[in-house]
């Protein structure tokens, strides 16, 4: 590994020279893929990514909660600043292609995001409030940096680069987000519009840490190889696929007009406890016409949610097996329901030794197994407990995949095949998706 990437660093250092040499500036590579990090904040319990918006003299760093379901990118751009800094007017080209919705005119102090008058408003979606907003249609140059799959190599810009600017953002959990970053399956969104810049293969990879302490997660834009250290594998050779699957109607309550949901959905076909299938009425698992039941994966919802009856038999075959490992059942500790004394269970690489909980994907053998470290939480001294949500007795999607059961697994969206990859849990690799990638 260390003399492979040396060997890498060689082989780009005489590329780059080569080119000074030739021509003036540098001429980069074309890049394979592009990184972008992954924060976790331990109280809003939210992925954040970073990068530099703006004329690059003067960049704006823009720290986005990170949204799987959410179709564009937008910033608050009270403080932002830039000679590149282009707004949308509205009944331009640009504006009819992105949907516009309205004209705004503002009346506040001049800036980005507030023009006086005749600016493209598009419709935007706020899923942490659940309600939509008009916002500036807005673009300007974008800097990301590319990846081996190992470390963070050069720059690159992302020129007309769409977004939008909200006018106020209230309530943006976390105290130093200036945005949203949007994944959803569409040309918008932040991985789309950087693949379709750079000519990249249309697909990203999510790697979520469990905390960004001791390092940073991963989201790699354009495909692999993924390089965990110090696992020396390359993690993209290892994924197991399954279909994503299509909802003929979108899920956020205000969508009126019921297109198909931009979202992520996977056929979970059942889901075993050490080996025995979970009883619930398996209708819950396929979404009927009017977009109700399924499975989708999110990130902003930090536990998983089942509907009542999966929730309610998980319980019931979770803790029946734990008993029978001896593990003591405790008094609940809210917002949890099912706790144990963290005692009466062993520890080990993949977290307390609990029963797995494994979900079958639609494909052959595929299933996502969950260890302690996904399935329990700790919830004082000495006291974990099951890390799931009863979503109700009719919620619109039956099993929603939140963060926690979605770190340290290397989920790859590819749009163009459409399926999900996914890993299996790095911890059994000794690894994890925290790291340092600065060379
Ligand atoms: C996205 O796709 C729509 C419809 O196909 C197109 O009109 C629009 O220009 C595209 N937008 C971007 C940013 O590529
Ligand atoms: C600015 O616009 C808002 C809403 O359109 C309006 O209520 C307010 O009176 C306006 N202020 C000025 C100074 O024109
Ligand atoms: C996490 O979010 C909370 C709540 O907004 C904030 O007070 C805190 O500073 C954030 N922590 C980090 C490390 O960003
Ligand atoms: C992980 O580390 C433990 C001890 O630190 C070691 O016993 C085990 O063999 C390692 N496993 C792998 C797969 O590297």
């Amino acid at each position: 590994m260390a003399s492979s990437q040396t060997l890498t660093t060689l082989v780009i250092f005489s590329l780059v020279s080569f080119s000074y040499a030739a021509s003036g500036p540098p001429k980069l590579p074309k890049p394979k893929a592009i990184h972008l990090p992954v924060r976790k904040n331990q109280t809003t319990l939210q992925y954040y990514t970073t990068f530099e918006s703006g004329n690059p003299e003067e960049a704006n760093i823009i720290d986005a909660l990170i949204d799987l379901g959410s179709p564009s990118v937008w910033y608050d751009c009270t403080s932002y600043v830039s000679s590149s800094y282009k707004r949308a007017s509205c009944g331009s080209s640009r504006c009819t292609k992105a949907r516009g919705s309205s004209c705004i005119d503002c009346n506040k102090t001049l800036r980005p995001g507030c023009s006086k008058k005749d600016t493209c408003g598009v419709l935007t979606y706020i899923p942490y409030l659940v309600y939509y907003t008009d916002q500036v249609l807005s673009e300007d140059t974008m800097r990301v940096y590319s990846t081996d799959g190992a470390y963070v190599w050069f720059s690159y810009y992302i020129k007309k680069f769409q977004f939008s600017c909200a006018l106020t953002v209230e309530g943006l959990p976390g105290d130093h987000a200036k945005g949203l970053a949007g994944f959803a399956n569409i040309n918008i969104s932040l991985p789309s519009q950087i693949s379709s810049s750079l000519k990249l293969a249309k697909k990203f990879a999510l790697c979520l840490p469990s905390s960004s302490e001791s390092g940073l997660g991963d989201i790699f834009i354009g495909g692999g190889p993924y390089y965990m250290s110090p696992s020396i594998e390359d993690q993209s050779l290892s994924l197991v696929t399954t279909p994503l699957v299509v909802n003929p109607i979108a899920t956020n309550p205000f969508f009126a007009d019921e297109e198909p949901s931009l979202e992520y959905f996977i056929n979970v076909k059942y889901i075993e406890i050490h080996g025995k299938r979970v009883a619930f009425s398996p209708s819950l698992l396929s979404i009927d016409k009017n977009g109700v039941g399924g499975t989708k994966i999110t990130t902003m919802e930090p536990y998983t949610t089942l509907h009542s009856s999966i929730y309610n038999s998980l319980v019931k075959e979770f803790t029946k097996e734990a008993s029978m490992n001896k593990i003591k059942k405790v008094k609940a500790v809210a917002p949890f329901v099912e706790c144990f004394d963290s005692r009466t269970v062993p520890n080990t690489i993949t977290g307390p030794a609990v029963p797995n909980i494994d979900l079958v994907l639609e494909g052959s053998t595929v299933r996502m197994r969950l260890y302690g470290a996904n399935s329990m939480v700790k919830a004082k001294k000495n006291v974990i407990c099951l890390a799931f949500f009863d979503g109700g007795i009719s919620p619109t999607t039956s099993i929603v995949l939140g963060g926690h059961q979605l770190e340290n697994y290397i989920l790859e969206f590819d749009l163009t095949a459409s399926t999900l990859g996914l890993s299996s849990s790095l911890l059994l690799q000794n690894t994890s998706c925290s790291h340092s990638r600065v060379y």
